[in-house]
């Protein structure tokens, strides 16, 4: 994490081809929940998200949508602008690749390298797949012929463009991977991105005649040309972060702190954006982030395959935390993942509704009826700083294991329910027992329980964070203030016990 306090967070810019899918809405809620988790720290955070709007892919479907290139396109990027806020998303910019000052900026950055001497012109023929929005080569194919992800024939490209001298970078790309084992992660991701420095990089074409695409950033000093989307579409990482425009601005963000992707674009993050970088004299950014696919029937879940889930549907069958939490708990960031309104169902009853749920509504239930409402005072000096489940909780995080942070905390919520079972506190209650001292301490541990797990799941609930908040007599934006190391229920705190957190679903 970045020394300055400041934290850095960009999903990658989807293509406004057409409707945002499970796919997007997966990438888009794990950088939420990593931006709201460094907000809960105390850090500043930028947070960007937005869409890429150049290219083949991009140009096609609005011509086959017979509209106007732009008109198409501030439609479907407000479709994506409308995910964000139906997905609970604190994107802090939504970057569109068509605005004035990203295309001045991209076309500034390519000035920097071409000067450097890495951009020369050559004649290539090439194949080009549209759906990758990137050039293959024979052995990138099936046996049919085909882009193995998109199911479809790459197109035949003669023409003579503007070449990136990826090959010059190879000592150098492997000089960072060595001093950054973390530079890629999870590990496995780093390994393949080793392996094709290993292989041999070859130089890529990186811009487009205008006679065959017009529809991109002009080539700074060639009418003729504009940039290949990928070069255009990575440079928005700094330009929103103020490169070429403003100074301070640049210096108080660059480099990011992450950049988070999914595998088919792990390359293009890992391999091309750190060589132009340093090729245009810009730091590099600190990790990129790789995560696997949610897959249907063992394939990619995307628009070109036509087996898309649709997210704003999907929040209207269950509620939009159960989602995020299920997205996140259900499928390991490195693994690919099936999406299964099934299991939501189930982890809905047995995490949130009989998990989660059940233990706050009961723990409340029992300061309401034993302690007059109040938050007891605890007669002992027993730990409650939970320590070991923020240590994994933070490590899960550290790692973009959020299946792992969020197993930390349900063993947490688990232990409490055990303790309930094996306490009674309802024996305790009883004056006869004359166990009232005994009662305090164990209510006042339960309601500490509820009050970090309060925290805990804020990154990926926050409306139910704030509930949970609200309801143990607290302000979440009063507690945020507070260091995380330090946060303690105040003993007399007036709880506002309220309706069940996930009532059950009909
Ligand atoms: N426009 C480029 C990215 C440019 S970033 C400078 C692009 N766009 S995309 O719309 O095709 O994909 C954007 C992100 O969505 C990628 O990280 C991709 O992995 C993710 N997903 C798209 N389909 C997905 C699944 N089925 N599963 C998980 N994520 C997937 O690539």
């Amino acid at each position: 994490m970045s020394k300055k306090n400041t934290f850095y967070i960009t999903s990658p810019i989807y293509y406004a081809t057409a409707a945002p899918h499970l796919g997007h809405m997966y990438t888009t809620i794990i950088c939420d929940v990593v931006a709201r988790y460094h907000r809960m720290l105390g850090h500043e955070v930028l947070f960007l998200t937005g869409t890429d709007e150049h290219g083949s892919k991009v140009y096609q479907k609005a011509q086959e949508a017979r509209k106007d290139t732009q008109a198409f396109l501030d439609e479907q990027a407000a479709k994506y602008e409308l995910m964000t806020d139906v997905l609970d998303i604190s994107n802090d910019i939504f970057m569109r690749t068509s605005y004035d000052w990203h295309k001045k900026a991209a076309q500034e950055f390519w000035k920097r390298s071409f000067e450097h001497g890495d951009i020369y012109k050559k004649k290539y023929t090439g194949l080009y797949c549209v759906g990758c929005e990137a050039f293959k080569t024979e052995k990138d194919l099936d046996e049919k012929g085909l882009c193995p992800d998109h199911k479809q024939k790459p197109e035949r490209i003669e023409e003579e463009n503007y070449f990136f001298r990826l090959s010059a970078y190879g000592a150098k790309l492997k000089k960072l991977f060595k001093e950054n084992p973390e530079f890629v992660i999870p590990e496995g991701k780093r390994k393949e991105m080793h392996a094709l420095i290993e292989e041999g990089l070859e130089d890529v074409s990186i811009s487009r005649h205008k006679s065959k695409l017009s529809w991109g950033v002009e080539v700074p000093g060639d009418s003729e040309q504009v940039m290949y989307v990928w070069f255009d579409a990575l440079t928005n990482y700094i330009t929103a972060a103020g490169y070429a425009q403003d100074e301070k601005k640049f210096k108080k963000w660059w480099p990011a702190d992450v950049h988070v992707v999914g595998k088919e674009i792990n390359r293009f993050h890992s391999l091309l954006w750190p060589a132009m970088l340093i090729s245009a004299g810009v730091d590099i950014p600190k990790q990129i982030a790789v995560h696997g696919w949610i897959t249907v029937d063992g394939q990619k879940m995307s628009k070109t395959l036509g087996n898309v889930l649709d997210p704003f549907e999907i929040v209207k069958q269950f509620p939009l935390s159960a989602v995020r939490y299920f997205m996140l708990r259900e499928i390991p960031f490195d693994s690919d993942g099936v999406f299964s309104f099934k299991r939501l169902g189930e982890r809905y009853e047995a995490d949130l509704a009989n998990g989660l749920g059940n233990l706050f509504y009961r723990v409340l239930s029992m300061i309401e009826k034993y302690t007059d409402g109040c938050i007891p005072q605890p007669s002992d000096d027993a730990v409650r700083t939970y320590e070991h489940v923020w240590k994994e909780y933070n490590e899960g995080f550290r790692a973009f294991r959020f299946d792992r942070a969020l197993e930390a905390v349900w063993a947490l919520l688990r232990s409490a329910d055990q303790v309930i079972n094996e306490e009674e506190p309802w024996k305790l209650a009883d004056p006869a027992a004359k166990q009232e001292v005994k009662l305090n301490n164990l209510l006042y541990t339960l309601a500490t329980i509820c009050h970090h797990a309060a925290w805990f799941v804020y990154p990926f609930m926050p409306s139910i964070s704030e509930a949970m908040f609200e309801q143990l007599g607290l302000n979440i934006s009063e507690e945020f203030k507070h260091d995380v190391k330090k946060i303690a229920l105040k003993p007399g705190t007036k709880i506002k016990k309220g309706s069940p957190l996930f009532p059950r679903l009909v």
